[in-house]
């Protein structure tokens, strides 16, 4: 067993977050990564605040183990979401993209907030807030990293930072948990591996397409949603990358958002604005470009068409290479055996 700062802090067996995923970490696969000892996080970007607070009580029936969930704070929803996941008193809250005001309504409950963070100032403004961890994400991650590679930005931070980190981006493995624990982390969040189990809800295509893909085949541009990240080469990405900024696609991708999460005009525009004026150099036609990506993922991620959808998905694709998937569990299990043989064998090399 390994223990360390964040399996204390959350109460898990294993330093191993499930990292939240839109429209893939569901109830069924957070509640097993939970069950299997992990943190498990459920991804509230497609959901309205009734549905996320559905979930919520959905996963409490399939675990009573401590979970997560992630919201995105550029969303027009995410002031809803917020509020369901306080009033369901979430054990862990993880925001993304933004500046969270809920900190101390979280802790008045007792419950404890990740912010997820891709850059040193931001982290050093995230500890600032009061946050209990951070998700520390490198350049190799699916989505939304930065510049820094996850090798150079998280001794950066733990050089410095007095909270538990979490390393995210590239890992999927023992080897990766070995080595984040080596470069300070107290724990590794993981995307993709976990987006390619047996309880993942994603379409066998996208699968399949990410287990034949090499550490090469993606793509990162601030194109796919107005903000760096990175996706899978293919059709629908490459035609990103040379169109630029696809208007018409973005406003009817923005209209079916619009839809999915019952949002009234009013609701829209007022949301969008305030979400403007909260993020530093955010226009509306950005808006639109992220609610274009939010569609094209669930178009490769449920109906599997992984041509003219957009796969979200980082270069550990290129290491995960199983015949037959695993579940969450052996996933889990497998990493920490493997960082645990690491470690024991690194420990007989020191004189
Ligand atoms: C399909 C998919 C959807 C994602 N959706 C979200 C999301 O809703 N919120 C979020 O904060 N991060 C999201 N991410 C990013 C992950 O939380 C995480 O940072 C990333 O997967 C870590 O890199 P890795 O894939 O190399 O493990 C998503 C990633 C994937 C693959």
């Amino acid at each position: 067993m390994i223990k360390t700062r964040i399996t204390e802090l959350f109460g898990i067996k294993h330093p191993i977050m499930l990292a939240g995923m839109n429209w893939v970490t569901e109830p069924n696969i957070v509640s097993a990564v939970c069950n299997a000892g992990a943190l498990g996080v459920f991804a509230t970007a497609h959901c309205t605040p009734e549905e996320t607070r559905k979930n919520i009580q959905e996963i409490r029936k399939l675990t009573d183990k401590p979970f997560g969930v992630n919201v995105m704070l550029n969303l027009p929803t995410a002031p809803g979401n917020v509020e369901a996941i306080l009033d369901e008193k979430v054990p862990i809250v993880n925001y993304a993209l933004g500046k969270p005001a809920f900190i101390d309504k979280v802790h008045a409950y007792g419950g404890k907030v990740i912010g997820t963070i891709a850059k040193a100032k931001h982290a050093a403004m995230a500890e600032k807030l009061g946050v209990d961890a951070m998700s520390i994400t490198g350049h190799e991650a699916a989505a939304h990293g930065m510049e820094a590679t996850s090798m150079i930005l998280i001794p950066i931070v733990t050089r410095w930072s007095k909270v538990p980190l979490i390393a995210a981006g590239g890992f999927y493995d023992g080897s990766g948990l070995a080595a984040a624990l080596s470069l300070g982390a107290d724990a590794v969040s993981m995307g993709t591996r976990f987006m390619l189990t047996k309880e993942s809800p994603v379409h066998e295509n996208l699968k399949k397409f990410c287990l034949d893909a090499t550490e090469e085949d993606s793509v990162y541009s601030d194109v796919f949603d107005g903000l760096p990240s990175r996706v899978m080469r293919n059709k629908a990405s490459l035609k990103l990358l040379k169109g630029g900024f696809p208007l018409f696609s973005s406003f009817t991708s923005a209209l079916q958002m619009k839809k999915l999460l019952k949002l009234s005009t009013w609701e829209m525009v007022r949301t969008s604005l305030g979400m403007m004026k909260a993020e530093e150099k955010r226009n509306l036609l950005d808006q639109a470009r992220f609610a274009n990506m939010v569609i094209l993922a669930e178009k490769a991620i449920y109906k599997g068409d992984v041509e003219n959808g957009i796969i979200i998905a980082g270069q550990s694709c290129g290491g995960i290479k199983d015949k037959e998937l695993p579940t969450c569990k052996e996933v889990i299990e497998n990493t920490v055996a493997q960082a645990e043989s690491i470690m024991k064998r690194l420990g007989t090399q020191v004189y």
